[in-house]
């Protein structure tokens, strides 16, 4: 293994210590430590093993596989308020090959766009032409590029397959 995949293992390992808060649990909303459980309104709270319990399961993050979810209609999420706000679905992937001895990144953009709007990440984040964006797994592991969302609001960086999921002939 290269200095570079082991430095990068590392800094996931010391990153993995706060997304265990998310992992597992489900914990009852008079456990979460969020609200007071002397709160007498807290009855009327769902908790929310209840609802996710439902929905297609993943094995980290909160969770929930959500592009199952969605997908498979589990969850039917309003795609805009404004009615003159355009839904904008493309179903095209990029290969991004720039990834040493690790196997290529497959960006699909379905399931981005299932969700977002172009410009959640064009221009600023992603140039709209392959290959021109320049991102490396330090920005990303530090919350920039994939990372803004990756390990925060969408699956963790621990699971590096998942992008990295294209493999290369070994070149030695
Ligand atoms: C959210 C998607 C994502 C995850 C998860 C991810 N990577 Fe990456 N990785 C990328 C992208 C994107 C690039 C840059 C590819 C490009 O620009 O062509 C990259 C590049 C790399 C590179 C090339 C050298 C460098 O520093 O950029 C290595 C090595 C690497 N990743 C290792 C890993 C390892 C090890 C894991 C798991 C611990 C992981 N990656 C998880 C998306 C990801
Ligand atoms: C989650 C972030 C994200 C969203 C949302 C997104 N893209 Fe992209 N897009 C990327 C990334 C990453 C690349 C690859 C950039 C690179 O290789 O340097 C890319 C590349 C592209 C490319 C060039 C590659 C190709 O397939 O021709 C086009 C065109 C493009 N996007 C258009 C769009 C449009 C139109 C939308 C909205 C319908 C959209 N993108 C939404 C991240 C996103
Ligand atoms: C603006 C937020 C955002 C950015 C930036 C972003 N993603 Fe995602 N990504 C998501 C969301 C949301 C999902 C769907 C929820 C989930 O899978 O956790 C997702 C899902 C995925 C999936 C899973 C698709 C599936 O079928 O299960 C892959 C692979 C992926 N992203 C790779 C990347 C890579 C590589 C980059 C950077 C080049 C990137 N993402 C940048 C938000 C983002």
């Amino acid at each position: 293994m290269s200095a570079r995949i082991s430095k990068i293992l590392l800094l996931v390992l010391m990153l993995g210590a706060s997304s265990m808060i998310w992992a597992g649990k489900w914990s009852p909303v008079t456990a979460d430590e969020l609200h007071d459980p002397a709160e007498p309104g807290i009855k009327l709270l769902q908790n929310p093993g209840e609802a996710l319990s439902k929905l297609p399961s993943d094995s980290v993050g909160n969770q929930v596989d959500w592009v199952k979810a969605l997908e498979g209609g589990y969850i039917n999420p309003r795609t805009n308020v404004l009615p003159e706000t355009k839904v904008r679905v493309l179903d095209t992937e990029v290969l991004m090959k720039r990834t040493g001895e690790m196997p290529m990144v497959k960006f699909p953009h379905k399931p981005h766009t299932l969700w977002l709007d172009c410009s959640n990440c064009h221009e600023h984040l992603f140039k709209s032409k392959a290959g021109t964006s320049n991102v490396n797994m330090m920005q990303i592991l530090t919350g920039e590029k994939c990372g803004l969302c990756h390990g925060a609001v969408a699956f963790p960086l621990t699971e590096c397959t998942r992008c990295h999921s294209v493999p290369r002939e070994k070149i030695r």
